[in-house]
């Protein structure tokens, strides 16, 4: 089973010999069903660390004498390692569409092992921000999703409209008012080949996050990413392979800094791990790269819209989208990160590099408030609201 967040189970919940079943009982059966969706037991073999702790998180013993659990003990086990998790997140509704439905349960916001997503990382995904009982760009966000599942060769089991729908509902059954709405589409369950010719059905899974912490308007550092960047053809598609991305933040936290940021092919600036990037020139002009080697940004589009009335104030003299060459960038008065989950977020230095006074710039401050104010009292048009 794969859970959308796979905590290890708590090892002192309990006894250390839960069940009389060795592996190679002739009782045990590697294959079971929970809530009847045809999922897979995992045996573990090896002791499993987090990066960030040294102890084990498994106990030694559950790995000598791995418990055979009925459905029911399964779930309370996963619902005991939830209500130990410690997480500023909420997750409080999920849509599946192999159940059909909604829960708030989340022992039961689990997706089939099986799924293709889970097991070759056929599938795609995107997210749009909750505020104020409104989603922010929802309709940004599905055209570019459903660009992606395209381009993944996924055809999608609803149509559009179905699938706005159902998000939309989704959001209102988890009374979420401040959060994000995380969704995917996936070419569904059905084997382990590689193919999937036999995934009967793709599948489409959402969930609601609440997240009630503040928006940090803080500047951060940024560094230069030695992981390679995705080539166009999977840069410009959000697919679940993000490993990638997650790598270049690693090796940006390993470094005391925020994001690392992508160069492209020829050298010039491309993206961050999960977001765009934008710099204003000594000449007030703001230059974001352009966006067909990289992933299009919801939010850098709607900051490009919305920088507009910054050029009426005389704030910016001119707004650019093209290449950009890190010497450009690293002398820039300003750099930003944009992107839904950061938003604005100014960058004060890029490698052993002071951006401007090293200070947040006014320009970016004034994009991060222009897009907060969008977000709570934007058109209705980036606003959809959410009938609780
Ligand atoms: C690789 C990448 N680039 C850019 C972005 C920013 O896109 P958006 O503003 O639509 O969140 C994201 C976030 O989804 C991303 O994953």
């Amino acid at each position: 089973m794969a859970f959308l967040s796979t905590p290890p189970f708590a090892s002192t919940a309990y006894p250390a010999k839960f069940s009389h079943h060795s592996l190679d009982s002739p009782v045990f059966t590697p294959r079971f069903s929970v809530l009847g969706l045809g999922f897979r037991s995992i045996s573990h073999g090896v002791v499993v660390r987090n990066s960030n702790q040294a102890e084990p998180l498994v106990d030694s013993t559950q790995i000598a004498d791995v418990p055979l659990l009925s459905c029911l003990e399964a779930i309370e086990r996963l619902k005991t390692s939830q209500e130990n998790q410690k997480s500023k997140q909420q997750y409080l509704a999920m849509y599946s569409s192999i159940f059909g439905g909604i829960t708030t349960d989340k022992a039961a916001m689990v997706i089939p092992m099986d799924d293709h997503m889970v097991h070759r990382g056929h599938g795609v995904f995107d997210t749009a921000a909750i505020m104020d009982g409104y989603l922010y760009e929802l309709d940004q966000h599905l055209d570019r999703f459903l660009r992606s599942a395209s381009m993944a060769k996924i055809n999608p089991p609803f149509d559009r409209e179905s699938i706005r729908g159902i998000l939309i509902q989704t959001v209102s059954a988890s009374k979420c008012r401040k959060g994000s709405l995380r969704y995917w589409l996936s070419a569904g369950p059905g084997d382990f080949q590689l193919s999937p010719s036999g995934c009967q059905q793709s599948a489409l899974y959402a969930i609601v996050i609440q997240d009630l912490s503040p928006f940090d308007q803080k500047g951060i550092k940024v560094v230069t990413s030695s992981v390679p960047i995705k080539t166009p053809q999977f840069a410009t598609m959000k697919s679940v392979n993000y490993l990638p991305n997650v790598l270049s933040k690693m090796e940006a936290e390993e470094n005391g800094s925020y994001a690392a940021i992508w160069l492209d092919d020829d050298g010039f600036i491309a993206e961050g791990p999960n977001m765009n990037v934008a710099f204003v020139t000594k000449e007030k002009e703001l230059v974001m790269p352009h966006f067909d080697k990289i992933l299009s940004g919801c939010t850098a589009k709607r900051v490009l819209a919305l920088a507009e009335g910054l050029m009426r104030e005389g704030k910016l003299q001119g707004i650019r989208v093209g290449n950009l060459s890190v010497e450009e960038g690293k002398k820039a008065d300003e750099m930003m990160l944009i992107g839904s989950g950061v938003l604005v977020r100014p960058v004060l230095q890029w490698d052993e590099h002071v951006i401007g006074d090293g200070k947040e710039g006014p320009v970016t401050l004034s994009l991060l408030n222009l897009i907060l104010d969008d977000m709570k009292s934007g058109p209705p048009t980036v606003r959809v609201p959410v009938p609780y």
